[in-house]
């Protein structure tokens, strides 16, 4: 099979041909697309000479089940699936899932929903659901987005936007489509500092940050726009949950190993929100497996405007 992989330490990515993943006792999928996310150049950094290799990148995928192992797990060969696939990677033409594995969920797509949009759906719009969840976001309260074009961000402001929220969005350069998702104020952080633009157009501070950007030391002056008593939720663990208490701020580092919407039902529930139009995947580039690491850069490079899916 075709897979976009580093065969041995060292190597860059690339496409090779490799074998179908054995993967006794584990659903074996015919992938149709792959989601791309950070995280897929991510994990191509830490890669050591102790990972195992090949190494197929990517996680979020959608396909066909092709083999579902005896067990009450409610897939059938042949049923349309998608999840993240941790072990064997995503960014191939097959890949496999153990079917009780906590980090690596599958379900059926529900009728209806292409495989594409199905693949732009694991990673970001579970953490977009599970951050809005922990910001205890309500109807008519003000929440900021920092990041609010990007994949999560994306389905985070529509979400917000759904349950009543006043959604600011903060972008760098994106402004159109912050305000195309219904955002009701965007900060452009390449037009000047958007916290100084934030305070000054809520001096009380707003009830909860969603901040998807800012490292360590910069998300410290996100305590300078919530009000006391408000929530910050943190995706790359930048937010000292202590230094915010201390600020009348409750912070939360979001770890994906504690998002219980990793889960089958977390994935029929954010393609429920979709077929519903709840939320839009906002698919910007479907690519072929070979233009995979052009995609990648682009992510880690920035401006890749709204979710990439690798066709494969
Ligand atoms: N903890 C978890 O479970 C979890 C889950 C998913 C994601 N994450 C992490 O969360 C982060 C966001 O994920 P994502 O999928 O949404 O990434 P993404 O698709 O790359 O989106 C990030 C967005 O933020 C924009 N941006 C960059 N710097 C900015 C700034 N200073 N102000 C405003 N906007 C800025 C980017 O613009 P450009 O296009 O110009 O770069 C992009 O639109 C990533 O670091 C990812 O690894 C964590």
């Amino acid at each position: 099979m075709r897979a976009f992989a580093v065969r041995s330490f060292g190597e860059p990515a690339s496409v090779h041909d490799l074998p179908v993943p054995a993967a006794d006792g584990a659903v074996l999928i015919r992938v149709r697309f792959a989601g791309v996310n950070p995280l897929d150049s991510n994990l191509l950094g830490r890669l050591t000479a102790a990972s195992s290799y090949p190494f197929v990148v990517g996680i979020d995928f959608a396909g066909v089940a092709e083999r579902v192992p005896a067990g009450d797990y409610g897939l059938q060969d042949g049923d349309r699936v998608f999840g993240m696939a941790r072990t064997y990677g995503s960014y191939a033409e097959y890949t496999a899932v153990a079917p009780a594995a906590r980090m690596e969920p599958v379900a059926r797509i529900p009728d209806g929903l292409a495989d594409d949009q199905a693949a732009a759906l694991p990673i970001p719009a579970t953490t977009a659901l599970r951050t809005v969840d922990l910001l205890e976001v309500t109807a008519g309260q003000q929440v900021v987005v920092m990041g609010a074009t990007g994949g999560v961000g994306g389905y985070a402001v529509q979400i917000a936007l759904s349950r009543g929220a006043h959604v600011i969005a903060t972008v760098r350069g994106d402004v159109g489509e912050a305000r195309r998702l219904g955002s009701g104020e965007v900060y452009d952080s390449q037009a000047g500092d958007v916290i100084d633009a934030l305070r000054a157009a809520h001096p009380d501070g707003v009830d909860a940050v969603l901040d998807l950007v800012n490292g360590p030391d910069a998300i410290r002056r996100d305590a300078d726009v919530i009000r006391p008593g408000g929530r910050l939720v943190s995706t790359i663990f930048a937010a000292d949950e202590g230094w915010f208490a201390q600020r009348q701020i409750t912070a939360r580092n979001h770890a994906s190993s504690a998002n219980p919407l990793i889960s089958p039902h977390g994935l029929v529930t954010v393609a429920q929100m979709l077929a519903d139009g709840a939320i839009t995947a906002r698919i910007r580039s479907a690519v072929d497996l070979a233009d995979a690491g052009q995609v990648l850069d682009e992510l880690r490079h920035g401006g890749l405007r709204g979710k990439a899916v690798i066709r494969l």
